[in-house]
């Protein structure tokens, strides 16, 4: 299995990371989770576009362009014979003696690696139970960076309550949740949070929002209230590993009919066909 370090291609158990490396140490740099799909990376531009504005934001300026980037990564799905699957990108603002502020002149480091993903059927199709936290996290969700503590604390409560996600709710406001975007539909119409500092703008959840209209599907990116998410009639949730999974219980209660509902099903539909026609695949 190859990786993919500055911009060679190594063997896996080659790849290695400097003890004082600032991701390892402070959790400084970026990230992006890409879909692989037929052997194609599903939404690479948006992907990058992404890590490109995450490094921006944190000052770090990234040596390559993205088409650069975008032709490795296609070389090590291919290298790597990777059908169905993803690949996880991450920047770093480099090496130095370990102190928190840094000097002009770091080398980003640069790493990818492919892996293979289950397509979480069940849940898709049968649904998925949430709970709900605080959003405890920093005011700048907007970026992908690698530091997710918060977000390991509460998906791994969520997990030990045999919950699929968290929903995070931030003075009252529901945010998103510990690795998706979070949306419910109240009298036929979609909301879901505005893309703002308070939550990451998720390409599967640019992707819905695009179906959606195409869809006729009113949506309202204006965030919901907790009382209004308890009383919706649909919750699902929007990633790229999760795709679209609908929410049928939260904190143990029904959601609605405590089934998938016809909203998310349409948008599910809708984006399977997305995907298809995007690769020419069936995915
Ligand atoms: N997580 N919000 C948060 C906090 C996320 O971590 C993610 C994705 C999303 C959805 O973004 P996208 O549709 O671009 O995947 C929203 C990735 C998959 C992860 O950390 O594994």
């Amino acid at each position: 299995m190859k990786t993919l370090v500055n911009g060679q291609l190594v063997d896996r158990e080659e790849a290695a990371v400097d003890i004082e490396d600032r991701g390892y140490q402070f959790g400084d740099g970026v990230y992006e989770v890409i879909r692989v799909y037929n052997g194609a990376l599903f939404g690479l531009r948006e992907h990058i576009a992404r890590l490109f504005r995450s490094a921006a934001e944190i000052g770090i300026t990234l040596p390559f362009s993205a088409e650069d980037i975008e032709w490795d990564l296609q070389k090590l799905v291919q290298e790597n014979k990777l059908i169905d699957g993803g690949v996880y990108i991450q920047t770093t603002r480099g090496k130095a003696p370990r102190k928190h502020q840094y000097d002009e002149g770091l080398e980003p480091q640069t790493t990818a690696y492919t892996f293979s993903v289950k397509k979480p059927e069940n849940e898709q199709k049968a649904g998925a139970q949430a709970i709900t936290a605080e959003d405890k996290r920093w005011l700048r969700c907007d970026i992908k960076s690698l530091n997710l503590l918060y977000n390991v604390m509460i998906k791994q409560k969520a997990y030990e309550a045999g919950a699929y996600e968290a929903v995070l709710i931030r003075d009252g406001a529901v945010t998103e949740g510990t690795s998706s975007n979070v949306y419910a539909v109240i009298n036929g119409t979609v909301r879901t949070h505005p893309a703002n500092e308070l939550i990451l703008n998720g390409i599967t959840r640019m992707k819905l929002l695009e179906l959606m209209k195409e869809n006729d599907i009113e949506v309202r990116e204006k965030a919901l209230t907790e009382d209004e998410l308890r009383d919706a009639d649909e919750i699902f949730i929007s990633s790229t590993t999760a795709e679209l999974i609908p929410i049928v219980t939260l904190d143990g209660k029904p959601v609605g009919s405590g089934v998938p509902g016809p909203v998310a099903k349409t948008i599910q539909e809708a984006f399977q066909s997305h995907i298809q026609q995007e690769l020419g695949v069936q995915s």
